[in-house]
């Protein structure tokens, strides 16, 4: 898979290549964003819901708790963190295939929770590499991911 990994050296630069995600959004999308506690996938997700076209007046909130946030936008977005998903059943409960598969753009906290690595859709992996810095890894799996992928890359590093 053709994967390319992005520098952020800020909390902002994060944010703003979220906007720039959201903001290529055009079709259903399924983004999971993996990497530790306090390692940048909420911030990123706001980008992505900014750019999507979220007002800045909605807060987005991470749906610790709630298991998913749903936004309508561009494309409505659903918003999930499974940190605390206990039993896989639940998310049959909360019909995550509808959504992560449906007709709006999901993006997923924790994917790990999933046990599956290999889900279609874009992979961001996400690690510390010091105090403001992250590495950010793009590695999309499917076509349509693929795509998406490569059109963030051309626009990040031109
Ligand atoms: N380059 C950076 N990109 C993103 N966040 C950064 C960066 N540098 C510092 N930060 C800080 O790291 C924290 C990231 O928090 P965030 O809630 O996005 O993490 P998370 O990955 O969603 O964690 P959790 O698993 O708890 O939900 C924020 O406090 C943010 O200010
Ligand atoms: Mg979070």
């Amino acid at each position: 898979m053709p994967q390319w990994v992005y520098h952020s050296p800020g909390e902002g630069q994060t944010l703003e290549l979220g906007i720039q995600l959201g903001r290529l959004l055009e079709q259903p999308a399924l983004i999971l964003l993996q990497g530790d506690l306090g390692a940048g996938k909420s911030v990123l997700a706001r980008g992505i819901a900014r750019g999507l076209g979220v007002p800045e007046e909605i807060p987005i909130t991470s749906p610790t708790f709630t298991l998913m946030n749903h936004y309508p936008a561009r494309l409505d977005l659903y918003h999930f963190d499974l940190y605390r998903l206990s039993d896989p059943d639940e998310l049959i409960e909360i019909g995550f295939d509808d959504f992560a598969y449906g007709k709006g753009v999901a993006l997923v906290e924790w994917p790990d929770r999933l046990d599956d690595d290999e889900t279609p859709g874009l992979w961001v992996r996400i690690r510390h590499l010091g105090e403001d810095c992250r590495e950010l890894v793009f590695s999309p799996c499917g076509k349509a991911a693929e795509a998406l992928s490569r059109r963030l890359q051309k626009e990040v590093t031109g």
